[in-house]
């Protein structure tokens, strides 16, 4: 039987083993240690001096995130729909509603025209906007610096969900570092992993330092086992923490690598676009960098002579490849039914056209073949 062709597996270096080792030897088996430490420390290197709390997953951090910027009950927190459900999850564990608001159709990102309507219509019923979510999807920054400056008119701050884009930027402003706090997942699927992590990041060092606090049970300092707050058990394990450690040592590679991905992907789809067919892709915007963590196609049947994206994902499944739709919209779950939405037609779109193909940074010549022989397929059919 042939070998499954994943769509994003973890892809580990030459250093993880000693950092991990490490840990065994000096015995900090722990959620704490000199893994932990290091491991923010570079990555706080990496973020422009930001500081940074590494926690036990990305949903974790947002949910500091929220929890510091002091969301509860009764609150609204506006959310980008197109996302996985972790974006939004959070608010609801805070009793708190997400409103949802949809995409731009460059960057697939939250739409900062329709974010500035959204607030406005929220406010003049007046509902008490504590924070705006904003994603960086399959490693795309989003129009950051317009989002920003509309939630700052209304004094709102923005949390950057980065948990796909460690190693994109903005005009060299790293992703992660451009709201009042950023979240990056290590997730097994993640550009980097720790198998399962995450980092809370800003520049407000209180912030992460009451971060840290929440993380371990809210303990009070002292002797004994005090509480005057409710804490969570979110810290990151110092065996986990070396295998950051080794995979930062990687990041550029990986990054270079998925980039390299991207490319061949583009050139491949463009010669069958000279043939008829119009294939589309997430286009980076001038000035923007994106690690492209996942390739993505949008493939419009009525673009592309009745070619269905359940066609392929079901010829790519017999012949073990996966492939994945794009992200259902929050919109669209059962679970977020009855929540407030800003809606424009584009994450609906994406979803019902778009398709996520193989793209680890391990995938080899002979994996691309196999995937440009099925696609192969499906166009000379047409
Ligand atoms: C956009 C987005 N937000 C949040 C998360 C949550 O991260 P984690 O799986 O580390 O909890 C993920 C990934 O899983 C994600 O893709």
């Amino acid at each position: 039987m042939k070998k499954r062709i994943w769509l994003s597996p973890p892809h580990m270096g030459r250093n993880e083993l000693s950092f991990v080792q490490e840990a065994f030897d000096t015995n900090w088996i722990a959620p704490l240690g000199p893994n932990v430490d290091e491991f923010e420390k570079q990555l706080s290197i990496l973020l422009n001096g930001y500081s940074v709390a590494a926690v036990n997953s990305g949903t974790a951090a947002l949910h500091l995130a929220l929890k510091l910027l002091k969301v509860s009950t009764g609150d609204e927190v506006i959310c980008q729909t197109f996302t996985f459900a972790a974006s939004a999850n959070p608010v609801v564990y805070l009793g708190a509603t997400p409103v949802f608001v949809d995409s731009d159709p460059e960057t697939w990102n939250m739409d900062p025209v329709l974010l500035e309507k959204a607030i406005q219509h929220r406010l003049s019923l007046g509902k008490n906007i504590k924070a705006v979510i904003v994603v960086n999807l399959y490693g795309m920054p989003a129009k950051m610096e317009e989002i920003v400056t509309v939630a700052a008119k209304y004094a709102i701050p923005v949390i950057e969900d980065a948990a796909e884009s460690l190693g994109s930027s903005i005009n060299n402003i790293p992703c992660g570092t451009f709201g009042t706090l950023g979240v990056i997942s290590f997730n097994g699927n993640k550009i980097i992993t720790t198998s399962s992590g995450g980092v809370l990041i800003s520049n407000n060092e209180e912030f992460i330092l009451s971060a840290k606090h929440l993380a371990t049970q809210a303990k009070d300092p002292g002797p004994y086992y005090q509480h005057s707050q409710i804490g969570y058990n979110y810290k990151m394990s110092n065996v986990l923490a070396g295998i950051g450690r080794g995979q930062l040592s990687v990041l550029n590679e990986r990054v270079e690598a998925r980039r390299d991905n991207f490319n061949r992907y583009f050139n491949y789809f463009s010669a069958w676009n000279t043939k008829g067919f119009n294939i589309e892709f997430q286009i980076e915007p001038s000035g923007y960098f994106s690690n492209r963590w996942l390739t993505c196609i949008l493939i419009d049947p009525v673009k592309n002579k009745g070619i269905s994206i359940d066609a392929i994902r079901s010829l790519f499944d017999q012949n073990e490849i996966e492939v994945r739709s794009l992200w259902k919209p929050m919109h669209l779950q059962p679970v977020f039914s009855d929540t407030p939405r800003f809606l424009n037609g584009v994450s609906d779109h994406l979803f019902d056209i778009g398709l996520c193909l193989p793209s680890g940074s391990s995938l080899t010549d002979e994996g691309f073949d196999r995937i440009f022989e099925c696609f192969d397929m499906v166009f000379s059919k047409f």
